[in-house]
């Protein structure tokens, strides 16, 4: 099967890690997707596992259509019965229309749906599509060229399940996971996250030590699936679950000035059972203090000034963050916040900048070596 994952563009070169990791080796990309060859087994271990990618999702046809006639036809031509039962319906949730003669979303949504009941509804001999469950689709087409995808995952990774309660202003645990491998982070560093909010940083950071898959608790589409293969599945998580060691020696650190923060991320962490083996406490950044490591990383989301506070606040947090280069001398640190004025605030020019899109919001992650 032609499989497609979506993630936040910026993220192209850490996925493709993550996709080799996998045993992944060919693979096109565009910005904030990825397209490589798998099967079930690749669905489930991917979905479970992967710590950047948001969606993973098959690729049930490509074909070019210049009139709604030849959209209804093309549509109708594809095995919609490999993947749907008989009595599940679908939902076009996401068309995008580019440089293509058909760019009326409302009318591709109509004609897409309406193709794929007549389908399901000719080959299981039905009247009506009584969708008990409704399964994902998502359109894209350039210049005429469709490319019609069913997705296995439902809600977006990023959403882990642990963030029952959250900060102001929680970063989405997509990006937190990539700030490690921005900086290379591994286990045997000591890391400090002194913005810690709900503890999404602390949270990725200890998950990674540990090797718990990020989606090890919670559903996904593809069990909706008429293909889904639960023996599989089950061979698979268990799998996955037989690697998590949380016996590692971490140093894992996550501070914040309100207390409720605090409980917030520790109650967060109680997801994973790593409660007891993350250090949360509060304190204000100002008052942080290296606990005797000589080297670690700072890693770390300080306010922006947009859902937190002013801008003004956020200007006063930088330039106060430049007595890290004395209490943490010597140390890696890594950022990410939506300013683009961070370096000359915190006064340190970046080994390495980049900048994440993250819906309507640009991030830049800045790693000083
Ligand atoms: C952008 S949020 C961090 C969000 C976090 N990454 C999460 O996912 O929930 C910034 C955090 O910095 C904290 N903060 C603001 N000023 C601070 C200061 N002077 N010292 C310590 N923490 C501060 C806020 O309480 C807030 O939780």
């Amino acid at each position: 099967m032609k499989l497609v994952a979506l993630f936040n563009a910026g993220l192209e070169k850490l996925v493709k890690n993550e996709l080799k990791s996998n045993g992944i080796n060919s693979m096109e990309n565009s910005r904030g997707m990825i397209f490589f060859d798998g099967d079930l087994d690749l669905i489930y271990k991917l979905n479970l596992n992967s710590r950047l990618i948001e969606k993973i999702l098959i690729c049930v046809g490509e074909f070019k259509a210049e009139t709604y006639d030849e959209l209804f036809d093309n549509i109708y031509s594809l095995n919609w019965y490999d993947f749907i039962k008989k009595d599940d319906g679908v939902i076009i949730n996401k068309i995008s229309s580019k440089r293509s003669k058909l760019f009326s979303e409302k009318t591709i949504q109509s004609i897409v749906q309406k193709a794929i009941y007549k389908k399901l509804m000719d080959k299981y001999s039905l009247n009506y599509i009584q969708e008990n469950s409704k399964i994902n689709i998502r359109i894209y087409s350039f210049k005429d060229n469709f490319m019609i995808l069913l997705d296995t995952t439902g809600i977006p990774l990023s959403k882990r399940g642990y963030r029952k309660l959250i900060s102001q202003a929680p970063l989405k645990e997509t990006l937190a996971a990539s700030l490690l491998f921005f900086s290379h982070w591994k286990r045997k560093y000591p890391l400090y996250d002194p913005f810690c909010g709900s503890g999404t940083i602390p949270i990725e950071a200890a998950s990674y030590a540990f090797n718990i898959p990020p989606g090890i608790n919670r559903n996904f589409d593809f069990s909706l699936l008429k293909n889904f293969d639960v023996d599989l599945f089950n061979i698979i998580k268990k799998d996955l679950k037989g690697k998590i060691n949380t016996s590692y020696e971490i140093n894992i650190f996550g501070s914040d000035k309100e207390q409720h923060m605090i409980e917030t991320s520790f109650k967060n962490s109680e997801y994973y059972e790593i409660n007891d083996k993350i250090n949360f406490y509060k304190c204000s950044m100002e008052e942080i203090r290296n606990k005797g490591f000589d080297f670690g990383y700072v890693i770390s989301n300080p306010p922006y000034g947009e859902r937190y506070r002013d801008s003004n606040y956020a200007i006063k947090i930088y330039e106060q963050m430049r007595f890290f280069h004395k209490e943490f001398k010597n140390w890696n640190y890594c950022f990410i916040t939506s300013r683009d004025d961070f370096e000359k605030h915190f006064n340190l020019k970046a080994t390495f900048k980049k900048g994440i899109s993250n819906g309507k919001m640009n991030n830049i992650i800045y790693y000083f070596k």
